[in-house]
């Protein structure tokens, strides 16, 4: 479905030194599969992620889609087939605008045109898929709360009826609780339509909670793969041991001296 091969990119930067955000990562992910990917700040993720989704060209490697090489276009000039690989940013604005109705930036994703008898019906479909009110058609995206909005962005790119979406850091910006439940959109998503996933976060608990197999990435370059429960009841690599030593457990919370009751 998704197949990286040695991809390397390196960001010019003018008057400095250029950046190799990464470093020769080959990477698959199959159909159906949610394949997460995993590390710390500035390790290359979102560089990889948008050669994944073909936005960027790699410097060198090759990027292919269901067999086909992709092409390094904005996703409106894409062929059709192409857009059955679709993102989910971390900003929902990325692929909404703040002040177009909602409806109408739906139907823009969907692919081909609309007869207008079916539109409010396809409207409502993807509006329920990701759990919103159909009323929600007709407002703008400025006006729903952080969560929303990124159901909103879900919603736009289920529009394209993806196989494979691509989400760099989807619940990054979230509260936990809003969090957790876009984490379970996605998960049901993923299962009732039969997508395949790339799940990129810096959290290592939330990749676990959601992806079948997990890649760790540092410092440019996967540094070990495996399934998930496995990773993190035995990684090897002294990175994803660090990775997992670096979560907080989660516990009652013990009293604090001198709070005690009388
Ligand atoms: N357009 C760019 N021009 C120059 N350098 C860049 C560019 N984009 C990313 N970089 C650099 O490449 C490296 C990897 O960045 P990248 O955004 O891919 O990391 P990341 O893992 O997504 O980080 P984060 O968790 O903060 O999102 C960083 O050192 C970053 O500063
Ligand atoms: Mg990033």
């Amino acid at each position: 479905m998704l197949d990286l091969r040695d991809i390397v990119v390196t960001h010019k930067r003018p008057g400095g030194e250029p950046v190799r955000a990464v470093r020769g990562v080959s990477l698959t992910v199959e159909r159906g599969q949610v394949v997460g990917l995993v590390g710390e700040s500035g390790c290359g993720k979102s560089s990889l992620a948008r050669v994944a989704s073909g936005l960027e060209a790699p410097t060198s490697g090759e990027a292919l889609f269901e067999g086909r090489p992709l092409n390094a276009l904005k996703t409106r000039q894409r062929p059709l087939e192409d857009r059955r690989l679709q993102m989910v940013f971390q900003n929902p604005y990325a692929s909404l605008s703040p002040r177009r109705t909602v409806e109408s930036q739906l139907l823009d994703g969907v692919p081909g045109r609309v007869e207008r008898s079916d539109r409010s019906a396809e409207v409502e479909r993807l509006l329920t898929l990701v759990g919103l009110p159909v009323g929600a058609a007709n407002r703008y995206p400025s006006q729903f709360s952080g969560g929303q909005r990124q159901r909103l962005a879900i919603a736009r790119a289920l529009a394209a009826d993806p196989s494979l979406v691509v989400a760099d850091e989807p619940v990054t910006a979230l509260d936990a609780f809003s969090s957790a439940q876009i984490v379970r959109l996605l998960q049901t998503l993923v299962a009732e339509l039969d997508m395949a996933m790339l799940f990129i976060s810096h959290d290592l608990s939330l990749v676990r909670a959601i992806a079948d197999e997990t890649c760790v990435m540092y410092a440019g370059e996967i540094v070990e793969r495996g399934p998930s429960e496995q990773l993190w009841n035995d990684p090897q690599h002294d990175y994803t041991k660090a990775l997992i030593a670096a979560i907080p457990e989660i516990g009652p919370v013990k009293r604090l001296p001198g709070l005690d009751e009388n």
